[in-house]
């Protein structure tokens, strides 16, 4: 695969005010700025070509810190997401840039250790469709959560946030898709909270039967609240001085 869309807008709430000046996705995560974690991995898995949409106002901050993805051996390119409307709307700006292939997604803030590339094989072989990586969480209210069915082993369920008790398979933020996700966002409308949510574009694919999934096996964290952001320091500085690697 090689195009790659990473998300970096967002008003980062939970974090205010850490979040008041600074993109979340500029935040500190172990000694690199959190959005460096989304580009080690598309590295790692040779995906070259990354378009990063964030908000009008921390454009210039991601272009000064990344520019044109050199010093990752990548291309990056980026766009502006105006409004705050959701996952799905900002995705919907990445129309021109992914044109007529099969592309991934990640979220920003959703770090793990998982290598894309076992999965990325996955996905090659299916002709069309999508597929997510789900990862067990103990509190679903705050994600995306997918039911499956035990006997033919499908999703036949998305639920947004559902209030319900844990356990349940989170849907993190690392999507794959074919082109006519756009055509699928088109057709979704703003949710209670008034943004097009990507779970309600992931639905249509369930629906069609076109939705594949595998779990991820290490590491996951959804950096975006005080707690997890601590988390997910902890997690980096742990390994790499358990790996040697820090010695000041
Ligand atoms: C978003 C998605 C949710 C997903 C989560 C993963 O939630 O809406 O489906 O499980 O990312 O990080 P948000 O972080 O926007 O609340």
């Amino acid at each position: 695969m090689r195009k790659a869309v990473i998300l970096a807008g967002g008003t980062g709430t939970r974090l205010s005010p850490m979040t008041k000046i600074i993109n979340k996705h500029l935040l500190p995560v172990g000694r690199y700025p959190m959005i460096y974690w989304s580009l080690f991995k598309l590295q790692e898995a040779c995906v070259k070509d990354i378009l990063i949409i964030t908000s009008r106002d921390h454009l210039d901050s991601f272009q000064q810190l990344l520019g044109d993805g050199k010093e990752f051996g990548v291309r990056l390119s980026y766009a502006v997401q105006e409004e705050a409307s959701g996952i799905a709307a900002a995705l919907s700006i990445a129309k021109t840039f992914v044109q007529n292939e099969k592309f991934l997604v990640i979220l920003g803030d959703n770090l793990f250790d998982d290598k894309l590339t076992p999965f990325i094989e996955e996905f090659k072989q299916q002709e069309d469709g999508a597929y997510i990586l789900l990862k067990k969480v103990q509190n679903p209210k705050r994600y995306g959560i997918a039911c499956i069915d035990d006997k033919t082993n499908k999703v036949y369920e998305l639920l947004e946030k559902p209030n319900i008790k844990g356990p349940a398979y989170c849907v993190t933020g690392i999507y794959m898709y074919d082109p006519t996700v756009f055509s699928f966002i088109e057709q979704v409308s703003p949710s209670a909270r008034g943004e097009l949510e990507i779970t309600d574009v992931n639905l249509i694919y369930v629906k069609r039967q076109a939705m594949a999934f595998n779990f991820l096996k290490d590491w996951w964290i959804d950096a975006g609240t005080p707690e997890s952001l601590f988390e997910a320091n902890y997690h980096y500085f742990t390994r790499e001085k358990a790996a040697g690697g820090y010695d000041d």
